[in-house]
């Protein structure tokens, strides 16, 4: 078993100046953790997990987390160690990206998960109101009207091979929270290339050139945030009903909610992003892990109402993010490492979620288990993903569809499929697929 984190008392821990780094017990490298490389990271989080749990990455200057009951402590206790680096870039941007952002009037901050209390618990308290289950319901019906034309056009392709990721699961979440902001499916690919750009200038490892194209773009996204913001306001006071969630939130601030325009407009920033990054990847990595595994496919098509507890396991064994921050508040310690207040960490719950201290056969993908549900790939604790019944109710109508249209779909060259280089979301670039009668 995994041992709890000591949460050490600030006075009996490590004092600023000293090294911050306590090593493992094996080599520096031994382990084979590389921050960024998102292919097959999983050998190294064994490793990790084994060697050394809590251990310091020279190369990106965080402590790195990789046991499932630290990580599940460290997300349950905000008082010791806060969110507030969640959003910060990885890579410090250059002269130029900094220039381009400033000039352009950027100032998008996080929308919740890089805000702390009592902030935090401020906004959180008058946004989650507007993530209902009667909102979800109704979009039911259009989602699983874009899953059959996409997946329709994608089986209509004369070569026979689709690309799942491209044909299908980009678009569906992409629409739906594009809808529920109010912007029209037009703005599809724009949006998508906007967070593209937050992904790489966030968490990416980009050097100072490669940073400017997205600098602009980041300038576009959040000129654009707060110029639906500011529509929001025309809309109410014409007396337009704007059905959608910045128009419930500008129209909660009419009537006494606080908050403050520029905080809606960071909320917005926010869902724009993470409302669909994530959903498309567990739609793909949904997909591909059942296809990759066909005993579980053909559990699924004998019994579709295993379709929930497939998608929890995809959440356990192949998380779209594999990694999220926090940093430390006080002087503490965590499985025996002492970590002093202000340092950065690295929770790695794509490793947690592989303990096997908490799951049994970590390494094997099976629907059946009966504890996938305590992954932690939506988080823990106070900013637990608010999205995550929006996320896995789109994943759940795609995969009843295509069991539906394409039952006999398979992946094709499964072992060449390749994950963007990153530091929290694992995202495969192609999920390859035929449909045809094999040979
Ligand atoms: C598979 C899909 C998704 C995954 C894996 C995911 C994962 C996460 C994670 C790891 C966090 C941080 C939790 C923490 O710090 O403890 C988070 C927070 C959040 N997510 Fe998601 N998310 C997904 C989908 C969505 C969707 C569809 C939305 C919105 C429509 C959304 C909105 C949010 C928001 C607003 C927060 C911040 C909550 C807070 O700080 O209070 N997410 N999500």
């Amino acid at each position: 078993m995994t041992a709890q984190p000591a949460l050490a008392h600030p006075a009996a821990s490590a004092r600023a100046g000293q090294c911050p780094v306590t090593h493992g017990t094996s080599d520096a490298n031994a382990h084979g953790f590389a921050p960024f490389a998102m292919t097959d990271p999983f050998p190294s989080y064994t490793a990790l997990r084994e060697n050394e749990p809590v251990m310091f990455d020279e190369e990106i200057g965080y402590f790195v987390v990789s046991r499932y009951d630290d990580v599940k402590a460290i997300f349950d206790n905000w008082k010791f160690f806060s969110s507030e680096n969640a959003q910060a870039p990885v890579r410090a941007r250059g002269a130029a990206a900094t220039k381009i952002m400033n000039d352009g009037g950027f100032t998008a901050y996080s929308g919740l998960s890089a805000r702390i209390p009592p902030e935090h618990t401020r906004m959180r308290a008058i946004v989650q109101k507007e993530f209902t289950p009667r909102r979800y319901k109704a979009l039911e019906p259009t989602i699983r009207e874009n899953t059959a034309r996409l997946l329709q056009q994608m089986l209509a392709h004369l070569t026979g091979r689709g690309d799942f990721l491209q044909d299908v699961a980009v678009d569906i979440p992409t629409i739906t929270i594009l809808g529920l902001l109010g912007v029209g499916p037009e703005m599809v690919s724009t949006y998508k290339k906007w967070s593209d750009s937050r992904a790489a200038m966030t968490w990416g490892d980009l050097s100072d050139d490669e940073q400017i194209p997205h600098a602009h773009n980041l300038v576009d996204y959040w000129t654009e945030c707060l110029r639906l913001v500011s529509n929001a306001h025309e809309q109410l006071t014409a007396d337009l009903n704007g059905d959608n969630l910045v128009f419930d939130l500008v129209q909660a601030q009419s009537t006494g909610s606080d908050i403050s325009d520029h905080e809606i407009a960071s909320v917005y920033y926010s869902l724009l992003f993470a409302g669909h990054e994530t959903t498309t990847t567990l739609i793909s990595n949904t997909i591909r892990e059942l296809l990759a595994h066909p005993t579980e496919w053909q559990k699924l098509l004998d019994d579709p109402s295993r379709i929930p507890a497939a998608i929890d396991e995809t959440l356990r064994f192949s998380p779209s993010i594999v990694g999220w921050r926090r940093k430390a508040l006080v002087d503490t310690e965590i499985g025996g490492v002492q970590i002093p207040a202000g340092a950065n960490i690295l929770l790695l719950m794509g490793s947690a979620n592989r303990d096997p201290g908490t799951f049994e056969q970590p390494e094997t993908f099976d629907i059946n288990r009966v504890n996938a549900r305590n992954h932690l790939s939506f988080g823990f604790g106070i900013h637990y993903c608010l999205g995550n019944m929006l996320a896995k109710m789109q994943d759940k109508i795609v995969v009843e569809e295509t069991l539906k249209a394409a039952p006999t779909l398979r992946l094709i060259d499964a072992e060449k499929i390749a994950f963007g280089d990153n530091l929290s979301f694992r995202a495969p670039t192609a999920v390859p697929v035929t449909w045809g009668e094999t040979k």
